[in-house]
């Protein structure tokens, strides 16, 4: 028996995936959002670039191809986010129109450690906006996702926290204190955040070390270091938010795992997740553009959802999800195998009239037809035996009631769609 691929999952009913995407799909349309798609496999180099080396998703988790055609500088990989595959698809096919509002969604690879929430091959639903430098256009998208998630999904207990860092400049201000404040606390700190203090400071802020957490809560905030240009962004946000009625918390330590982002940054984390709490992240990322070669930067925002997360979260929902009625399954019952190409031939006149129908063939008895029809559900039963064969006639059988009648089967589509 060969299994599944660890921290991979067999998806055996997608009616909870469907829906979120088909309520995603209806919620960004209204915000003039368009879908775009992109491959699923990359080239390596494109992740190494914008996520930044010394990034966990980089140094530890990508799903690296081998492959017998491929240069060592032309490797690619499983894509482990979509944001750097988007700003590749803007530059790469020229587009014009600015700001590019665009989601998508699929699956991602991060060779992570399996655990509930978190998985080898998840899925996302990404959305951005390319070429937008407003700050108002940070709160917009964060209003977007708040109203999804509070409205569209119906969820309720979840918190949006956000975070401001900076530009550039500010960055280079910001770390130069943090390494000052490390500098005594070198004995206390884990080994990996030893390393990262020297290779990328500011990853410091993702460790799980809840000792080392507690440290940097008395670090100094990137916040404290803003030019004022950003300081009066970073006012700017918090002000369109409160008026927009939308509770958030500020997090000083919040930095995100990807190094393309600079000023804002938020996620959305729910305690009902447990240790994956974040169930959607994003921020803005003005230098991507130009790190992956285009001629100018494109200022940018957008953000990520887990679908696998929000499925744990609508699950877990006491009031349930609203989720489509599905339509009528009428099951036809062929008594013998004589009525057999009869079944078939009902079955395909109510498939051509747009109704869900399925004929039993396998030969089975009346009593064991039954059975599987209760099984799957269905709304009535439609038993052709010989003498219906003989009258041109379907016996209906309600599957509640158990009340039945013989019907003409030139009346049968329209009895069926009277309910
Ligand atoms: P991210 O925070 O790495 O951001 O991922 C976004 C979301 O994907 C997370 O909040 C989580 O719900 C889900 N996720 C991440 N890793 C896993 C996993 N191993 N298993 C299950 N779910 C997972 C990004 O990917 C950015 N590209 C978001 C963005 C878009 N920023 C700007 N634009």
């Amino acid at each position: 028996m060969i299994s599944r691929v660890k921290g991979t999952q067999d998806f055996l009913d997608l009616t909870l995936f469907n829906y979120i995407v088909e309520q995603a799909k209806e919620h960004f349309a209204l915000y003039h959002f368009h879908e775009i798609a992109t491959p699923i496999i990359e080239p390596l180099d494109l992740f190494k670039r914008s996520l930044g080396a010394h990034t966990d998703v980089v140094g530890k988790e990508m799903f690296v191809i081998e492959s017998r055609h491929e240069q060592e500088d032309q490797r690619i990989c499983l894509r482990p986010e979509m944001t750097a595959a988007v700003m590749r698809a803007f530059i790469e096919n020229g587009v014009q129109q600015t700001p590019w509002s665009v989601f998508s969604y699929g699956p991602m690879f991060r060779h992570e450690r399996p655990q509930k929430g978190r998985y080898r091959q998840f899925h996302q639903i990404n959305l951005e906006i390319i070429g937008s430098h407003a700050i108002a256009q940070d709160a917009q998208c964060i209003a977007m996702l708040d109203r999804f998630f509070s409205e569209r999904l119906g969820l309720s207990t979840y918190a949006l926290l956000i975070n401001f860092l900076g530009c550039s400049e500010d960055r280079v201000r910001h770390k130069q204190k943090l390494a000052a404040f490390l500098e005594s606390k070198q004995s206390a700190i884990c080994d990996t955040c030893k390393v990262r203090s020297q290779n990328n400071i500011l990853r410091i802020f993702d460790c799980k070390n809840e000792s080392c957490q507690a440290i940097y809560r008395e670090a100094p905030t990137i916040t404290q270091e803003l030019c004022t240009a950003c300081a009066q962004e970073w006012q700017d946000l918090q002000h369109y938010l409160q008026m927009l009625s939308i509770s958030y918390s500020c997090v000083p330590t919040l930095v995100r795992g990807l190094d393309y982002y600079n000023k804002t940054v938020f996620e959305f984390v729910s305690s009902n997740l447990g240790a994956q709490s974040t169930f959607c992240g994003g921020g803005r990322y003005n230098q991507l553009a130009s790190l992956l070669g285009a001629k100018q930067d494109y200022p940018s925002i957008g953000a990520a959802m887990g679908i696998e997360r929000l499925m744990l979260l609508l699950e877990q929902k006491a009031d349930g999800v609203a989720l489509k009625s599905q339509c009528p399954l009428y099951v036809v019952m062929p008594m013998s195998a004589a009525q057999i190409p009869l079944a078939l031939l009902i079955a395909d006149m109510l498939h051509a009239h747009k109704l869900c129908a399925q004929a039993l063939v396998e030969g089975d008895s009346l009593k064991s037809m039954m059975r599987t029809a209760n099984k799957m559900g269905a709304s009535r039963a439609l038993i052709i035996g010989e003498d219906e064969q003989k009258q041109q006639t379907v016996m209906v059988k309600n599957m509640t009631t158990g009340a039945q009648e013989q019907v003409p089967q030139i009346k049968l589509v329209e009895l069926l769609k009277r309910g």
